[in-house]
């Protein structure tokens, strides 16, 4: 079997989430299970310079987007076994200060560059000599290479056996939505753009385009799957996604232990483990110490490291601290995003100086400091694909504080589900009530020493591997390269 995965971000070479953890990882370990893999992806500015080992090949690939042609060198890469990393070079789209755009402004000729991206994709995914079986892509920034795929292989001979294709949805809320005077350089048929096809009222969707034209969907956590169905979550696609169910599965991320784990972590300076757990104290203690607050360990610490958009709950969490506040307490955030979300964070902290510290900015050394210094971590999402950072709390025994949606609810265990079995904690309605109820337990668990040491072993002993979620995706392609039945058109 042979993979190639399409995608916007990958780590260490690029991030702005969730996406360029899993893209990583699942590049790594399915490479690892002896598969072979390519990542293709955009050369951003500064790579070259900060990351050794990628070097310029011979390769120059052009492609058509409308009347003009644009071309892009490919630099490669080669970070573990059986993955080569494709990197797509081209100076007026990729070489900016940002991925997506900047100053919190999308860039306006996106759809020009992620098209242009989709158009390397595909040359590649022909012309790389290992051929592969599946093409992988990610999110709407890669969504359009099913569609481009599709027509290549229709002009008879084009395309003789293509690859047949995943698109995972990381987040249906990103939808890659363009005016449709952008469509003509895709150079597709006008067959294309219909509401039965890639148009959403009018414009041009990259992310429709992928729910209708691929193989095979999946979402990055089995609840996700089934909540991008109704109006609440479906960002107006639970329809065409309906259409689609069949051929949707849900596979919850798994965690990269070889990054995010307690012992010998080059970010922390103390290692502990389930059955010693001292070295967190110290971390907490360090913690409490750098940031100037008190260094108190009968005081509950509780965290939050976060991208600070209305998906996360932010304006819902600081109404909730604004009231438990009134009660000792510390909290902690590392994040950054919408400016009225971090006005609302720093105004926080103004109100109450000793207990709270924000910080604004994007820093992965503080956020394994935070995972393992605090005692609890707050996730109150309004929606949640899945969430990486309640599954990492667990693995550093900070107890994740959760709202009971997707990838949330697959992977936190509450009292309520097993008395034996509580991880976390876990509230039902998005209501500052009930956060304030979930917080208020909390608190109550850290009261009783015993209780919470035992919270704190069982969630440090799940297994969020990703030995579970390559299996899963290597049963999936399978499964996909079995069935030959293709999508409506
Ligand atoms: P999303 O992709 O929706 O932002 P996830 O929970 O899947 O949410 O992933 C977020 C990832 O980004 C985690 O690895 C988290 O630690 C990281 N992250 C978010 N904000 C920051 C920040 N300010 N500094 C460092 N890492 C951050
Ligand atoms: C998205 C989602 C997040 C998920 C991540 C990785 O950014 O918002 O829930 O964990 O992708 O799949």
């Amino acid at each position: 079997m042979k993979v190639l995965i399409g995608c916007s971000e990958m780590q260490p070479f690029s991030k702005t989430g969730g996406l360029a953890d899993v893209t990583a990882a699942l590049g790594k370990y399915l490479g690892a299970s002896g598969i072979r893999v390519g990542v293709v992806t955009p050369l951003y500015r500064g790579l070259l310079e900060a990351r050794k080992g990628i070097r310029q090949t011979e390769r120059v690939v052009t492609v058509r987007l409308g009347s003009q042609r644009e071309s892009g060198r490919i630099y490669e890469c080669e970070p573990s076994k059986n993955l080569t990393i494709y990197f797509v070079d081209h100076q007026r789209f990729f070489q900016r200060g940002g991925i997506y755009g900047e100053h919190n402004a999308d860039y306006s000729d996106n759809a020009e560059r992620f098209l242009f991206f989709n158009k390397v994709l595909l040359e590649l995914s022909c012309q790389i000599p290992w051929r592969p079986d599946i093409v992988h892509v990610h999110d709407w920034p890669a969504a359009m290479l099913p569609a481009l795929l599709r027509n290549e292989a229709q002009k008879k001979g084009n395309y003789p056996a293509p690859p047949k294709t995943l698109f995972t949805i990381h987040n249906l809320a990103y939808q890659g939505l363009f005016p449709s005077h952008w469509m003509p350089l895709t150079n597709l048929p006008s067959e294309y753009f219909t509401p039965a096809g890639m148009e959403f009222y009018g414009q041009l969707s990259f992310l429709k385009a992928g729910i209708v034209y691929a193989d095979h969907l999946s979402t990055v956590s089995p609840s996700y799957a089934e909540e991008i169905l109704s109006e609440d979550f479906g960002c107006g696609l639970q329809g065409v996604l309906g259409e689609r169910r069949n051929r949707l599965t849900g596979i919850l991320n798994g965690v990269d232990y070889a990054e995010w784990n307690t012992a010998n972590n080059p970010h922390l300076e103390h290692s502990y483990s389930p059955e010693n757990i001292r070295g967190k104290a110290a971390e907490k203690k360090r913690l409490q110490r750098d940031l100037g607050l008190a260094v108190d360990d009968q005081v509950p610490l509780f965290g939050i490291i976060s991208r600070l958009v209305e998906q996360k709950g932010i304006a819902l969490l600081a109404e909730a601290l604004r009231q438990s506040l009134q009660r000792p307490m510390q909290f902690v955030l590392l994040g950054s995003g919408e400016l009225a979300l971090e006005r609302m964070m720093q105004e926080l902290s103004r109100q109450f100086s000793t207990q709270v510290r924000i910080k604004i900015g994007y820093d992965p050394v503080w956020a394994h400091r935070i995972e393992a210094a605090c005692d609890f971590y707050l996730m109150p999402s309004r929606f949640e694909p899945c969430g990486l950072n309640q599954l990492y709390s667990q693995r550093y025994g900070t107890i994740p504080i959760v709202h009971a949606v997707g990838g949330l609810r697959d992977s936190v265990q509450d009292e309520s589900e097993g008395k034996n079995q509580a991880t976390g904690v876990k509230f039902a309605a998005f209501t500052i009530g009930a956060l304030l109820e979930a917080i208020c337990r909390a608190m109550k668990i850290f009261q009783q020493t015993e209780l919470f040491r035992a919270y704190q072993r069982r969630a440090m002993s799940r297994d969020f591997s990703w030995k579970r979620a390559t299996k899963a995706y290597l049963d999936l392609y399978q499964q996909i390269l079995r069935s030959d039945a293709s999508p409506s058109l």
